[in-house]
């Protein structure tokens, strides 16, 4: 039986000194130019008693800018970012994974170059969805997901060597690993689900192989410039954030990954267990999908890497009652790092854990709510 605070090498290559993964968080800190700051590197380095830590996702190019004030990693200067981010994890003894993605129609021509349409696999539109951009005044706020353009296939081909320039990129920042964002209703995920994907080109939803693409294509690019050790991938399969409409293949799929990425070598599959609802981030609401057992078990036959479980885990018992199913070997903890920089630690000794405020979440607030959270000390 795997216990909670024992190490892992993960992937043959990179040790981990407990089964505690920090998920990815959006955090909307940056400095201008979706540069990562020096404030940002305090709030990582706080946290990195975590076994893992993902990046908050970082956007592949300009044309993935979905939010505003999310950090990028295609300049020199959000390169530089990076390294005062992973240096100070890397002081502080913690291992550090890039989260990458491309936002696909999750965006607002307010926020695009040139103010262009946001880039979709169709011209479908997240009709119930939000994002973070400018209105029509100029002022930030939540409005509706812009009528996406739907990317021609040189486009689709176009955008692996983007994401290639980006594992480098990655690479040169000093991250430990990169970890490709499949999930929660974003390019990728709008490219495997086969309800939403009607292209009938090569990387259409007609079939498993053609809507897995575009991932698999990454992936390998992902693998070529980092070695097989080092990539991960998360998908939220029978997820609907983002207006993703229910998918009918979505085993078949979720199936068919799980086994080509554990050909290309992907050291962890990190599955999302709960979600935010359809809506918008600043409700900070969240709804169950569950995953079950049964489907999690083929899963684990199919994939011979690392199984990372996320969503809902608040405690240590919880933790370790995942971890004694057999079916995973990691637990990320998302919220709870919020206002528990030291959770590996509260989680080991039974300390009591603190409560972020929510509006907190993803604000200009700076320090407020981010690194103003200390470790425990006995009150
Ligand atoms: C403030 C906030 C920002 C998030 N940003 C991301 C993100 O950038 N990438 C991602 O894959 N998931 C993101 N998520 C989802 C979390 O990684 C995680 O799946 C979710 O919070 C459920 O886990 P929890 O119950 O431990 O919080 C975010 C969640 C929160 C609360």
């Amino acid at each position: 039986m795997i216990n909670l605070f024992e190490p892992q090498l993960l992937g043959a290559t990179v040790p981990l000194k407990n089964r505690i993964v920090m998920a990815p968080m959006t955090r909307t800190r940056t400095s201008e130019g979706d540069v990562p700051n020096q404030m940002m590197a305090t709030y990582y380095g706080q946290r990195a008693g975590a076994g893992l830590i993902v990046s908050e996702v970082i956007n592949v190019a300009p044309s993935s800018k979905g939010y505003a004030l999310m950090p990028g990693i295609y300049t020199e200067a959000q390169r530089q970012g990076w390294r005062l981010v992973t240096d100070e994890v890397h002081h502080h003894g913690g291992a550090i994974f890039a989260q990458i993605f491309h936002v696909g129609r999750m965006a607002h021509p307010s926020l695009m170059p040139n103010g262009e349409d946001p880039w979709g696999v169709t011209e479908e539109r997240a009709e119930h969805s939000d994002v973070f951009a400018h209105d029509q005044d100029g002022k930030l706020s939540y409005i509706p997901a812009g009528t996406p353009r739907r990317i021609r296939t040189d486009e689709v081909s176009a955008l692996v060597d983007t994401f290639s320039q980006a594992f480098a990129n990655a690479r040169q920042a000093g991250f430990d690993g990169v970890e490709i964002h499949a999930g929660n209703g974003y390019l990728f995920d709008q490219f495997m689900n086969s309800a939403l994907n009607t292209r009938t080109d090569r990387y259409g939803g007609g079939s498993v192989e053609n809507r897995t693409r575009f991932l698999m294509e990454v992936v390998e690019a992902a693998v070529r410039e980092w070695g097989p050790g080092h990539v991960g991938v998360r998908m939220s399969p029978f997820g609907q954030f983002n207006s993703m409409p229910a998918d009918p293949l979505v085993e078949e799929t979720l199936l068919f990954a799980s086994e080509q990425l554990g050909r290309h070598g992907v050291a962890y599959l990190h599955l999302v267990y709960e979600l935010m609802p359809i809506g918008n981030m600043e409700t900070g609401e969240f709804k169950k999908h569950h995953i079950s057992h049964s489907v999690l078990a083929q899963v684990r036959a199919a994939f011979p890497g690392a199984i990372i479980w996320c969503g809902g885990f608040n405690d240590r018992e919880g933790a370790q009652t995942a971890l004694d199913t057999g079916l995973v070997d990691l637990i990320a903890f998302g919220r709870p790092y919020i206002a528990n920089p030291d959770l590996a630690d509260r989680l080991k000794h039974g300390w009591p854990l603190a409560e972020a405020d929510r509006s907190t979440y993803y604000t200009r607030r700076g320090e407020i709510g981010y690194t103003d959270f200390s470790a425990y000390s006995g009150q």
